[in-house]
């Protein structure tokens, strides 16, 4: 983290409701920042669908498990930590929800949409370890598609099955 990274940190217990505070924060850190109303409306849902999986499918929804998250502020760069204490999963693996066999599913697209609204995502899970989503979104999103990035290079290298 560089040194003039300002950090915020939210704790949430594994209830489903709780992903409002998350949101709340995310409003709270956005305003910092020079975010457009879209944007951040674009980068609560990337916090919301992310917190929803670490609550949901890390933590099983077990109140002895935690949710932590890192809001890391650098002048043009917002990085957002949410970490669970699962087990983990590959993104890699997630299946494509535009893909015709799975149009009609009513779930599956919440990896999707964060995919979409941040600029770089990335997931680090070991055993033991829990897992970690790491979203960026850049002030000035123009930037990551000048250098023609795709938003999917930096995408999870581990999980552990
Ligand atoms: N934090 C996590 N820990 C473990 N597995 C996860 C985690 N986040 C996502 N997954 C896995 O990735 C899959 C895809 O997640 P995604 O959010 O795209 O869809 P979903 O949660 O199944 O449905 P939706 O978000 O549309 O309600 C999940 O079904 C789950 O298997
Ligand atoms: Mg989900």
């Amino acid at each position: 983290m560089k040194p003039d990274a300002s950090v915020t940190e939210v704790v949430l217990e594994s209830k489903l409701e709780n992903v409002e505070q998350a949101e709340e924060a995310t409003r709270s850190v956005c305003a910092k920042l020079g975010f457009d109303e879209e944007t951040v409306f674009h980068i609560e849902m990337a916090v919301h669908e992310a917190v929803i999986n670490a609550i949901h499918h890390g933590n099983k929804e077990d109140p002895l498990k935690k949710v932590y998250i890192k809001f890391i502020l650098l002048e043009e760069t917002l990085e957002i930590h949410v970490q669970d204490e699962g087990p983990g999963f590959d993104p890699g693996k997630v299946p494509d929800p535009l893909a015709k066999e799975n149009l009609l599913n009513i779930s599956g697209r919440g990896i999707f949409l964060v995919r979409k609204f941040m600029d770089e995502f990335r997931v680090d899970s070991s055993p033991g370890k829990g897992t970690e989503v790491i979203m960026i979104k850049h002030v000035d999103s123009r930037i990551q598609s000048n250098q023609g990035g795709t938003g999917r290079e930096h995408e999870g290298d581990s999980a552990s099955g």
